[in-house]
């Protein structure tokens, strides 16, 4: 099966020495392609800047921005199968970036943001996306209504959502605790080794695109 996976953070400059970023290691999209390319799937991997190594036997998609990120995923999604969303994209980005440097002046300092497209979002409507759709939803409050309601707007299969209020998990963390919100039914997968929940993910997408 052909399994697309967006991960990692996205950056939004603001000038050439500055970014909007979202807070994401990578580590569990990353995991993901690794279980993935290990049971012999082709993997398209798009990815925000991250500290991790390429894994073997991915095709590599690096990109920094959000409408890189839209652009590649309009690019690929239609060779796959399934589609992962592991990645932290940036909600918005600075409505104007600035050739130089932008100087100190006053004590405050006002920044005019615009919205950045949703990717997965799009998939369903824009890009006619038909295979197995899987989204992350990363709360900190309400995480389960909060989940299933991305569930019904994105049009996902499923939703794997986590609670990052926790210390103990997310983030830069290697283990994770994730609930499964699908269309019917929700299930908690307590916490485990990221690695682990990756081999899980996997089992359970190619699952679900069995069953669709
Ligand atoms: N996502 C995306 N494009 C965006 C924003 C989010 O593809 N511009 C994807 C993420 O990769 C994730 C899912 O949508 O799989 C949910 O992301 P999240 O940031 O939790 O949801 P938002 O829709 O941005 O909602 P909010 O920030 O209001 O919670």
């Amino acid at each position: 099966m052909t399994i697309l996976i967006t991960a990692g953070p996205t950056r939004e400059p603001l000038d050439p020495v500055r970014y909007l970023t979202n807070r994401s290691s990578g580590k569990m999209g990353y995991a993901i392609a690794d279980s993935a390319a290990a049971h012999q799937h082709r993997i398209i991997l798009i990815s925000g800047p991250t500290e991790i190594e390429i894994p073997d036997g991915v095709d590599f998609i690096p990109v920094e921005t959000a409408a890189e990120m839209y652009a590649a995923v309009e690019k690929y999604i239609n060779k796959a199968d399934i589609a992962i969303f592991a990645a932290a994209v940036a909600d918005y980005r600075p409505a104007e970036f600035q050739d130089q440097k932008i100087k100190k002046h006053g004590d405050t300092l006002t920044l005019e943001l615009v919205k950045n497209p949703d990717i997965l979002g799009s998939c369903r409507d824009k890009f006619h996306f038909t295979g197995t759709l899987i989204g992350f939803a990363a709360e900190t409050q309400n995480v389960e209504s909060n989940a299933r309601g991305k569930l019904e707007r994105k049009g996902c299969d499923l939703v794997i959502a986590n609670d990052v209020s926790r210390a103990d998990i997310g983030f830069d963390s290697n283990e994770n605790e994730i609930l499964l919100v699908y269309k019917d039914q929700t299930e908690l997968i307590e916490k485990a080794q990221k690695s682990h929940l990756a081999h899980i993910i996997l089992d359970l997408a190619t699952k679900l695109h069995r069953t669709s």
